[in-house]
Formats: C-alpha cells, structure tokens, sequence
C-alpha cells in the first residue's frame, strides 16, 4: 500500500437519488478498514445532499463539476460555496466529457480550479489526450497544456491537495483500458513535468482513470507514480466498486 491511496467513484449521471441512498447504504455494510485508501465519491447533484448526510467517516464527497463563477445570475450552475455546504471535500474538474460535451475549455478548467483553490474544497484534475491527438503524437503537448493551463490562475500560496487524474480520452467508458507500458510513459511524463510545482504548497497525487475494473486495477496500481484511480462505470455498483478498493 503506497502512502496516499485514492479511490475515487464518478458516478456521472447515472444513479438517480433513491439509488444512490441504496447505493450508499449497502457499500456501508462492506469493511471499509482493510486499507487506508481514501474513498471518494462524487455523486450527481440532486444526490449529494442525501447521501453525504448519511453518517460515515470512511467516505469524502466530491462534485462532479462546479462553477468558473462565485455568485448571481448563471442558470443552471452550482458554485463551490454551495457544495461547500452538502460537506463535500473535492470536486472533478476538466473531466473530458465536460471538455467535449458542455464546451469546457482550457480557460474554463482555469477558472473552475480558481474557484476550487479558494474554496475549502480540492481539485481532482482531469487530463487525457484524445485519440486523433495521440495518433498525431500530440500527447505530450495536450497534457502539458492541460496542466499549465488549470494552474494559471491558482493562488500557490493556499495549500491543496491536488490529485491529477490521467485519462486518455479514448480509454474511458471502452471497457479496454490503455496499455500499462502506455499509462506508465505517461504517467512519468506528468510525475517530471509537475516538478516545476515542487516547493508551491499543493500536494500533488497521480491517478489513472479509464475502464479500470477488477482485472486490471492491481496491475496498473503496482505502477510507481499510480496512486489510485478515477472510476466511471465500475463505480456504479457497490460490490464491484468495492472489489476494486480492496485489493489496495
Ligand atoms: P470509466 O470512466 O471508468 O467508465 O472509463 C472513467 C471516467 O470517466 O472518469
């Protein structure tokens, strides 16, 4: 078990409330002190309210989204004192289905981690190539523009926990995760590049995220600069979200 383990469910928008109440209460009856790995879970919003009211000490929440804006006239968003609220911890930002499907940008990432850093909340960062740009080489660049681009706007002075999820864009939701000698270049790719963030007060933690289920978590996991994983469809149920979780 490395130092900090993170495992982290995004349940995107599948689980209704009443679901996720089900959800929460049949995880609870697992032992969730095998390990020390934190779990996280980041439900929609119309379930956070009830489930992180639910009494535990095991679990964190966090957002799936949240708002590049503070307060006032935004139809439709959710802002970080709001979350606050619902005791959430973390919020994903820059997932890549926001990046494609709701128009996140490179500035809105940086906006949105702005937001986040002056809040008490933490940031799960999202970056990942697609596959047009990885067949074009692009991946190194993508990342690191990623990267410098949600940081730009952050006050390095607020200390954070920061955990960068890598997810190539054309391994999530496949069932096929990417190639471990893939995830490992990668990996060590962002492991160098956020040196440069080295004395800044955040704390930075790499995970992968993309098809990981049951069969593959413990070999990904066994690379040195994994520290856990961001987990879409194998989080939707508790017993395999948990089979996954213990084999930390
Ligand atoms: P997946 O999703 O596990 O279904 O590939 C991961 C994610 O989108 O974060």
């Amino acid at each position: 078990m490395k130092n900090n383990t993170y495992c982290i469910a995004n349940w995107k928008m599948c689980l209704n409330k009443r679901e996720s109440i089900n959800y929460i209460e049949n995880f609870l009856k697992f032992d969730l002190s095998i390990n020390s790995a934190q779990i996280i879970i980041c439900p929609s919003f119309p379930s956070l309210d009830s489930i992180s009211s639910i009494k535990q000490n095991e679990i964190e929440f966090g957002t799936q989204n949240i708002s590049e804006y503070d307060k006032g006239a935004y139809t439709g968003e959710v802002s970080v004192s709001m979350a606050e609220e619902l005791n959430c911890q973390w919020s994903i930002v820059g997932h890549s289905e926001r990046r494609k499907f709701f128009g996140d940008s490179n500035d809105i990432v940086a906006n949105k981690m702005n937001q986040i850093y002056n809040s008490s909340l933490n940031p799960i960062l999202c970056i990942g190539e697609t596959l047009d740009e990885r067949q074009s080489g692009l991946t190194f660049n993508i990342l690191e523009k990623q990267i410098d681009n949600a940081f730009s706007k952050v006050d390095f002075s607020i200390n954070k926990n920061v955990l960068i999820a890598y997810e190539p864009v054309w391994a999530i939701g496949t069932g096929i995760s990417a190639d471990i000698e893939i995830i490992e270049e990668n990996m060590n790719f962002i492991k160098n590049f956020i040196k440069k963030f080295d004395g800044k007060n955040c704390n930075i933690c790499l995970l992968y995220g993309g098809s990981v289920d049951k069969d593959n978590a413990l070999e990904i996991y066994s690379l040195k600069e994994v520290s856990g994983f961001l987990i879409g469809t194998s989080s939707l149920n508790p017993e395999t979200f948990y089979s996954i979780y213990k084999q930390f």
